[in-house]
């Protein structure tokens, strides 16, 4: 069968960002458009969550934002379709999930098919899911995490386009490695979208290719 190629856009580029929680990568992505770093913009903040700190950061900076309440709807098909007709009223080109702690549906995935990216904090395809970093000092391993990756159907799983590495130290606990992995974060997720709006990424099968 013969392979499908995706090309990443060269353009200035409309993004939401979509999360649940304190929002840091939030701030990285919009610190580095801001300092002219990333040819786009936020278009959208999005939280399924009202409280977010990450929600209110992203009013405090201006950005516009969207809560929707995912217990007013009676499935979650019907509450991404409701987020995706608002991310195409909008004309998104980009998602990045930052912390979104819900996970996207197939209806969501394949109305943005290699245009939502997601950063997990180990270096996949190890320790997928929840609590990546308890997973890693539990494990023992020397070296754990950043991964930025496109988001598919499966959950972690989709083509990964940058990653870091970060030593595991024998005294680490969860959240010591958790902080010295977010600085790397920080760096490889505006990175990332950088190198998408300079049309730089291509997919092929699984694997994104960088290009000069
Ligand atoms: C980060 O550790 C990220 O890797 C994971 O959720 C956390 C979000 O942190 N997906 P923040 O809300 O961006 O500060």
């Amino acid at each position: 069968m013969e392979e499908k190629v995706f090309r990443s856009p060269k353009k200035r580029g409309r993004v939401a960002v979509l999360l649940s929680g304190r929002g840091s990568n939030f701030r990285a992505i919009h610190d580095a458009m801001s300092e002219g770093r990333i040819n786009a913009e936020i278009v959208l903040v999005f939280s399924n969550k009202a409280d977010a700190p990450g929600l209110q950061m992203a009013r405090e900076r201006g950005l516009d934002t969207l809560h929707l309440d995912p217990k007013s709807f009676p499935d979650k098909e019907s509450y991404d379709a409701a987020i995706v007709e608002e991310l195409k009223k909008l004309k998104v080109d980009l998602v990045c999930l930052a912390g979104y702690m819900k996970i996207i549906t197939p209806l969501f995935c394949q109305a943005y098919r290699n245009q939502i990216m997601n950063i997990h904090p180990a270096l996949l395809p190890s320790f997928p899911g929840l609590h990546a970093q308890r997973q890693a000092v539990e494990y023992g391993v020397r070296y754990s995490g950043a991964t930025v990756h496109f988001v598919w159907e499966e959950v972690d799983a989709g083509p990964i386009i940058l990653q870091a590495v970060v030593p595991v130290y024998q005294d680490d606990t969860e959240e010591t490695l958790a902080e010295r992995i977010l600085e790397q974060e920080h760096k490889i997720y505006p990175e990332a979208v950088r190198l998408y709006f300079e049309g730089r990424l291509e997919v092929r099968g699984r694997k994104v290719y960088i290009l000069d």
